[in-house]
């Protein structure tokens, strides 16, 4: 019988392939890091065949070790990393140049040229499209590519070409070509797509200079996608979502007012508005949060570029640690009062401060500074930033969040998770099942295939721990302050 629902998580540093059975219970993961490359100082690369290649791979592992066969998967969701772009020969399926990252900032003059040249885009694309003119998004790397590898651009324009954000690029493989789709999610974080009309926006692909034959259909984040065809199964797919959104769903964030933060390679905090588009005036992205039952609900979104992806840093650039794992107990252990802040700004600073010219830094040393302040310091970083994005949120929605719900690696974190609690002084909610990017993508799948109840299937939800605030207001202000100190020491840096 036909009874699992099978989530594809393809993150910016793993591919990952999720169990789930017809209680919507997880019963088994399989996980493979992702190699990036770095081919010169602010680029980040992959190779598309090996994301798809890695993405089979964790697929046939989590069946192999749950003993569940192929034909026992109901239907597949898919939720990816955004932004990050492929172009590919539409008849050969060859991509012609290395997925572009959304962390690659090799865009950036092309960006502030835009912004000399053109006056009025900036207001124009934030109208139209809630997101700002940065590097981050992926119209300009789109760009870069048809510029850069020769030929590219005569043959996007003779419809030889297709672009896809990861979405379309795993669809595009496992249907063998028949399915070039997106969904609302994913299509509102390439810089082209109107948010409030739901359509590509002609005016900004003749700025970005992308012809429209190139992209996707895009459509609900559940709707029949196409049919998986592996090892002689077919599989349909009904559920496609960007994985910031994704694990919003599966936080059950689905009334205006809730948000949520991931705490992944970078912090994502994305806050419900409901079906009405706000602008932002503090910094943030106004974003799809879902289309799904016929309805669109919109968030403001705070992305901060480098959260877990320091965690890395400090265990293999530093070498400070030998594990994620180890920085807790690090951290627990260190002064709290060592005064040390390191400002992770190393792809620039992301919401609400928008500097590609930020650079990361380490301040307040002493002489008897050790490498277990800087651990605690980088994991204080990320609570920081949160609170940043959280208090642009308070001020532009006018709601005062209560608490913040939050999943993704580092929340296992019990150190970091006090800290966020005590630093913004609310509380914390970490659920029990902490694959809350799966668990939204499975859902999105399963109910649009009919296998689940949305009315009753966030009721499932259970919390594993809350933490409550145990600071007083006199530090609390007084670390927050020291941080903003380190932060503009940071801007500009690189310009
Ligand atoms: O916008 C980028 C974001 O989707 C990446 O998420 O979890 O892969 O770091 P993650």
């Amino acid at each position: 019988m036909k009874q699992y629902v099978l989530a594809l998580d393809q993150g910016t540093s793993s591919s990952r392939a999720v169990l789930f059975d017809q209680k919507a219970k997880m019963v088994g993961v399989a996980q493979k890091e992702l190699k990036q490359t770095y081919p010169k100082p602010g680029w980040v690369e992959y190779d598309p065949k090996t994301i798809y290649k890695d993405q089979l791979e964790v697929l046939y592992e989590v069946l192999k070790k749950t003993k569940v066969s192929i034909s026992q998967v109901a239907t597949i969701g898919i939720t990816n990393q955004r932004e990050s772009v492929v172009v590919w020969e539409k008849r050969s399926g060859k991509p012609i140049y290395n997925c572009i990252s959304w962390q690659d900032t090799r865009t950036t003059l092309m960006c502030n040229d835009l912004k000399d040249e053109e006056e009025g885009i900036e207001a124009y694309i934030k109208e139209t499209t809630g997101l700002l003119l940065d590097p981050y998004f992926s119209a300009t790397k789109v760009q870069w590519i048809l510029d850069n590898v020769s030929g590219a651009r005569r043959k996007a324009e003779n419809g030889e070409l297709l672009f896809g954000t990861i979405d379309t690029w795993l669809l595009w493989n496992l249907t063998e070509g028949e399915s070039h789709l997106t969904d609302f999610t994913n299509a509102s974080r390439t810089l082209l797509f109107n948010i409030a009309e739901l359509k590509w926006d002609d005016e900004l692909l003749e700025k970005f200079r992308i012809p429209r034959e190139m992209l996707p259909e895009v459509t609900h984040s559940g709707y029949y996608f196409g049919t998986a065809k592996l090892q002689g199964a077919e599989i349909q797919i009904t559920g496609v979502a960007g994985d910031q959104q994704a694990s919003m769903f599966g936080q059950g964030c689905v009334e205006p007012g809730q948000a949520k933060n991931t705490y992944g390679t970078g912090c994502f905090i994305l806050m419900n508005t409901g079906e009405t588009i706000q602008h932002s005036k503090n910094g943030l992205l106004t974003t799809i949060a879902l289309g799904f039952n016929g309805k669109i609900d919109y968030a403001l979104e705070g992305s901060v570029f480098v959260a877990g992806a320091a965690v890395q840093w400090l265990r293999d650039g530093l070498e400070m640690i030998r594990t994620a794992d180890e920085s807790e107990a690090i951290a627990k252990n260190a002064n709290p009062e060592s005064g040390v802040y390191v400002v992770p700004a190393f792809a620039g600073l992301g919401a609400p401060f928008w500097d590609m010219y930020a650079r990361g830094g380490i301040f307040g040393l002493t002489r008897d500074s050790n490498q277990s302040d800087i651990v605690k310091a980088t994991l204080d970083s990320m609570a920081y930033q949160t609170r940043d994005v959280l208090q642009a949120m308070a001020a532009d929605s006018g709601l005062q969040l209560t608490d913040l719900k939050v999943d993704g690696g580092a929340c296992v974190n019990n150190y970091l998770m006090q800290f966020q609690a005590n630093i913004m002084n609310i509380q914390v909610e970490r659920p029990t099942v902490i694959e809350t990017t799966a668990l939204g993508a499975a859902y999105l799948a399963g109910i649009t295939a009919g296998i689940w109840n949305k009315d009753s299937i966030f009721k499932k939800r259970s919390i594993d721990k809350v933490f409550k605030p145990k600071m007083d207001d006199f530090t609390r202000a007084k670390l927050y302050e020291g941080w903003h100190n380190a932060v503009k020491r940071c801007m500009n840096w690189a310009r």
